[in-house]
């Protein structure tokens, strides 16, 4: 028996940067709820991230993949479990590119598994939302004009972006086959603490310390739209609770940079905190990331109009912040970049 908890939601993935930022910041909100993170801590989960909740009577974690049903159905079972947020997933395009297995079995197969066991609680009579993390990047690549809705065409261009369409197509698929309550959120691109150091913005904040190339892939004038986590965060509070069964929401706050106009700013960002520099020298032109998408931009009506949701960090502000929080965690991102890590960044490297 686990308590009189009024949910009981699985967070899959939970030791991820968007996982372990959402329980930071719900777990303290939501005391009548069970949260159990589900985490299978692969390179990018970090539980050391969740210190400050790792005893909190409303948390708990179990080390488990989404790809082992069996176990997973033993845990629904033990916890009763009346919710799904679902980050689990291979996350990082470039990885993607180099080795796609990981994200069909993690992203697709590990997705079909927690909509199955959703689906046998739901025929059961358990009152069950699932809700399904999701990217901008399944809508594919941009032109100068215009942002991606929810209505957008899927054309997703790596195979990260189509292992999340996949995840979609299955979600969307289990609510209207099955009427199971669904609920897709598409987000932009988030920086904030806790990001594992192979995306863009905590690499160059990590480079930039180290006095190491910051590595530009072709041109530098791609665009992404940025979001900064806690946004993010209460955008997916909102959705988990008032977001309608079967629909999509797509999240930003417009914040569209060019990667070498952010690379810069980030590396002055540095400069002002750290002082020396400047640590623009430190950028390096590389070769282009295959099949790199031009741009991408989210028209977040939906969630505006419909949810009442509005990011309220200014960009900048928010950029510094989390320059700083980088900074005086060195010792995460040391973590972070030993071992493993730094051996498949090398690598990579070496190889652009
Ligand atoms: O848009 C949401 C997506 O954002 C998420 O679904 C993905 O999981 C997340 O990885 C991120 O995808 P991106 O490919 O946009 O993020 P990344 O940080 O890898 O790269 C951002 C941009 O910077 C992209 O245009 C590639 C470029 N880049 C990236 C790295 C790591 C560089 O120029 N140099 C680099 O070293």
């Amino acid at each position: 028996m686990v308590g009189n908890w009024e949910k009981r939601i699985a967070i899959t993935g939970g030791a991820g940067f968007v996982g372990s930022n959402l329980l930071l910041y719900m777990v303290p909100r939501y005391s009548r709820y069970l949260f159990v993170n589900i985490d299978c801590l692969t390179y990018a989960g970090n539980l050391s991230n969740l210190a400050s909740i790792e005893h909190a009577p409303n948390y708990r974690f179990v080390k488990l993949t989404v790809n082992d049903y069996k176990s997973l159905a033993r845990c629904f079972a033990e916890f009763d479990i009346n919710a799904v947020i679902h980050f689990a997933a291979e996350t990082h395009v470039d990885r993607s590119i180099f080795g796609p297995a990981d994200f069909i079995s993690t992203n697709i197969a590990g997705t079909f598994n927690l909509l199955e066991l959703a689906r046998q609680r739901f025929d059961d009579g358990v009152d069950f939302r699932f809700h399904h993390i999701s990217t901008d990047e399944v809508f594919g690549s941009l032109g100068e004009d215009g942002a991606f809705t929810e209505e957008s065409p899927y054309r997703p261009n790596s195979p990260y972006s189509a292992s999340k369409a996949g995840s979609d197509h299955l979600v969307r698929a289990y609510h209207r086959t099955y009427r199971l309550d669904t609920v897709i959120s598409h987000c932009c691109n988030n920086f904030g603490p806790y990001q594992f150091p192979e995306k863009l913005v905590p690499l160059v904040i990590n480079n930039a310390l180290e006095g190491k190339p910051i590595p530009i892939y072709g041109n530098g004038r791609n665009i992404r739209d940025w979001l900064y986590i806690e946004d993010h965060c209460r955008a997916l509070d909102v959705i988990f609770h008032r977001g309608v069964a079967g629909r999509a929401y797509a999240v930003s706050a417009r914040n569209e940079y060019r990667n070498i106009d952010l690379v810069r700013r980030i590396c002055r960002l540095v400069d002002e905190i750290k002082g020396g520099g400047p640590r623009e020298r430190l950028i390096e032109f590389v070769s282009d990331r295959p099949g790199h998408d031009q741009r991408y931009a989210i028209d977040p009506s939906r969630i505006e109009n419909e949810l009442g949701w509005k990011a309220v960090h200014q960009f900048p502000e928010a950029l510094r912040k989390t320059a700083e929080w980088y900074i005086s965690h060195r010792e995460w991102l040391d973590r972070c970049v030993s071992g493993e890590y730094l051996k498949y960044y090398e690598q990579v490297y070496t190889n652009r």
